[in-house]
């Protein structure tokens, strides 16, 4: 796997700076809560830093970009081209960075969420919610419940992100959904 000083260059070179911002407030939430639940913080500090890598392709290049990687997408993301960075962002660390199957599964759901995440996945959901760069309320709230409960921190952020979809009325993946119903047990 690729070093760290290695992971930080690249991803800094493909974002900007208000988003690079944003990924190192992500890596440091998400080695917090590695310390906190008992995680590899070096995975968490890799999958926080790089979790965004993609997400400032154009637009117009989003859909080939993910065919050029090999990614498939189902119907909702290539609706919903803000989805696709997920699931490029999780092949690119595959094959550039050698990120291992659970790391990369963690940057995959980061957006979406699904049932029966990991304790890494559930790591970088909530840290990508709660860093110090989010100003809104929720993710106030949403850090402490997480410091405490990573379950009930997804309970809450899955219901929130639905609550903002519709008032958006933006699409919702099923992922989504499918998390929310799990996490709601
Ligand atoms: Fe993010």
């Amino acid at each position: 796997m690729e070093s760290f000083e290695k992971v930080y260059e690249v991803v800094k070179s493909k974002l900007s700076e208000k988003r690079f911002y944003h990924s190192i407030c992500v890596m440091e939430r998400a080695i917090e809560y590695a310390e906190i639940y008992g995680v590899d913080v070096e995975q968490a500090k890799l999958v926080g830093i790089a979790h965004d890598v993609l997400k400032e392709t154009p637009k117009e290049y989003r859909i080939t970009e993910a065919k050029e990687l090999g990614v498939e997408l189902d119907d909702i993301e290539i609706k919903a081209l803000s989805l696709i960075h997920s699931k490029t962002g999780a092949k690119f660390c595959e094959k550039r960075f050698g990120f291992s199957e659970e790391m990369c599964n963690a940057i995959k759901y980061h957006t979406t969420g699904r049932p029966n995440m990991s304790t890494l996945e559930k790591i970088l959901y909530l840290a990508d919610c709660t860093g110090k760069d989010r100003t809104y309320e929720e993710a106030k709230i949403g850090y402490e419940i997480a410091k405490k409960d990573l379950d009930k921190a997804m309970q809450y952020f899955l219901g929130k992100t639905i609550e903002w979809i519709l008032e958006d009325k933006s699409i919702i993946h099923l992922d989504t959904v499918k998390a929310y119903n799990f996490f709601l047990k």
